[in-house]
């Protein structure tokens, strides 16, 4: 078979769970020219920005937007709020949450990391009994990941912030939503998060580059005494960004010029509710053909199935970065590889971002001829599953 990578006819599929597909419509916007980032027509963007921010977070408060990738927003939370030697609470739920405990690591604080089997979110129990066990108030913050991307398993936020308020402890609550902004229900202020981190490439709809904390009054006055090195990263810095609209640096400009476009399609056009309704129709859409397949579901918890992407178990003797150079080459699709612990046992399916029937009907269709071609034992009709579902809701 040739290696489409050399020749592509007709659209590439990018499935994997970001970096997503990118509307033209935000490609064009990113295509204009650069403005002036001190002059006026860049205050109104940057303010318009951020507003829209703050509603894709549901957060009245501040929202900072750093020219920079998800990691830099993860860093930015960290130095903000912590001083050095200061102990976190971090939960193994799969490779992003391990790759922050190593960030948090290498930045000097004391880490309680909860350890767990990549099937599952965080536990809310193991919360309490973690707080439970810190009278001293040694722990300053809880970092959880919403939506772990290695793992299509999502943490019940709610159920954590009660964990926390149970405990009667002070910690901040922190929390990853990289590849769950803009696709599954996230409430910054009602949910009382501390500090949110996400970034534009994922349900955002745009290119890798931009990095946003989400900040609430009390990381807000908690930052004031934190005493962390911190330069680029300060929110001190950025923080008027929402009043005057300039940035402290030069920003990420046209990408904002694209995140207006993605903030006018997403809020003003389909409305995060439907935007919500549609990764979830697309997640069990996904999931009917993964079990009509006969295939196992990374996720163990029905109640924390993640809308945005899927991750599927091949079967022991079979290798999925096979399957994935198989669709690859075959059908000129891009699915998400295992990482870390799960590499070669699990291939992952984005369904999140700019997105539709077909789009999944054929991302589905290319999983299931490519598991057909490359021998991996399944049953036919996932596709079929799927349709059924799609027709009938
Ligand atoms: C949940 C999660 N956290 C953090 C990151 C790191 O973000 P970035 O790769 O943009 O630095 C990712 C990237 O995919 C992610 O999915």
């Amino acid at each position: 078979m040739k290696n489409t990578q050399t020749a592509h006819t007709g659209r590439h599929f990018l499935q994997i769970p970001g970096p997503t597909n990118v509307p033209d419509r935000v490609l064009q916007a990113i295509a204009m020219p650069t403005i002036d980032h001190r002059g006026p027509e860049f205050a109104t963007l940057g303010k318009e920005v951020v507003s829209g921010m703050k509603r894709v977070f549901q957060t009245e408060g501040t929202v900072v937007i750093y020219p920079s990738s998800g990691t830099g927003a993860w860093e930015a939370a960290l130095v903000n709020t912590m001083s050095p030697g200061d102990k976190v609470a971090m939960f193994e739920t799969g490779q992003f949450a391990t790759l922050w405990r190593q960030m948090a690591g290498r930045l000097g604080l004391e880490i309680e990391f909860v350890p767990g089997d990549w099937r599952r979110g965080v536990e809310p129990a193991r919360v309490s009994e973690v707080l439970a066990a810190d009278p001293e108030h040694r722990i300053k913050a809880v970092c959880v990941v919403h939506n772990e991307t290695s793992t299509g398993v999502t943490t019940n936020i709610p159920a954590v912030r009660a964990a926390i308020d149970a405990a009667r402890h002070p910690a901040l609550l922190m929390v990853d939503t990289i590849s769950s902004l803009a696709s599954i229900d996230y409430r910054h202020d009602e949910w009382r998060v501390d500090v949110t981190v996400g970034g534009s490439q994922k349900g955002l709809m745009l290119p890798p580059g931009l990095g946003f904390n989400a900040v609430s009054e009390k990381a807000l006055e908690v930052a004031k005494s934190a005493k962390m090195t911190r330069s680029y990263w300060d929110w001190a810095a950025m923080s008027e960004t929402a009043q005057t609209g300039y940035f402290p640096y030069t920003p990420g400009t046209n990408l904002l010029f694209g995140l207006r476009e993605a903030l006018k399609m997403l809020l003003d056009e389909e409305g995060l509710p439907a935007v919500f309704a549609r990764h979830s129709r697309h997640g069990e859409a996904t999931r009917r053909a993964v079990r009509a397949w006969g295939l196992e579901l990374l996720c163990e918890n029905d109640a924390e199935f993640s809308n945005s992407l899927t991750a599927v178990l091949v079967p022991d003797g079979f290798d999925a970065d096979r399957l994935r150079e198989t669709i690859l080459d075959a059908y000129d699709m891009s699915l998400g590889t295992g990482l870390g612990k799960v590499k070669g046992k699990v291939f992952r399916i984005g369904h999140l971002g700019h997105f539709n029937d077909l789009m999944l009907c054929g991302t589905l269709c290319g999983v299931e001829m490519g598991l057909h071609r490359a021998g991996v034992p399944h049953k036919p009709g996932g596709v079929a599953a799927a349709l059924e579902y799609l027709s009938a809701v």
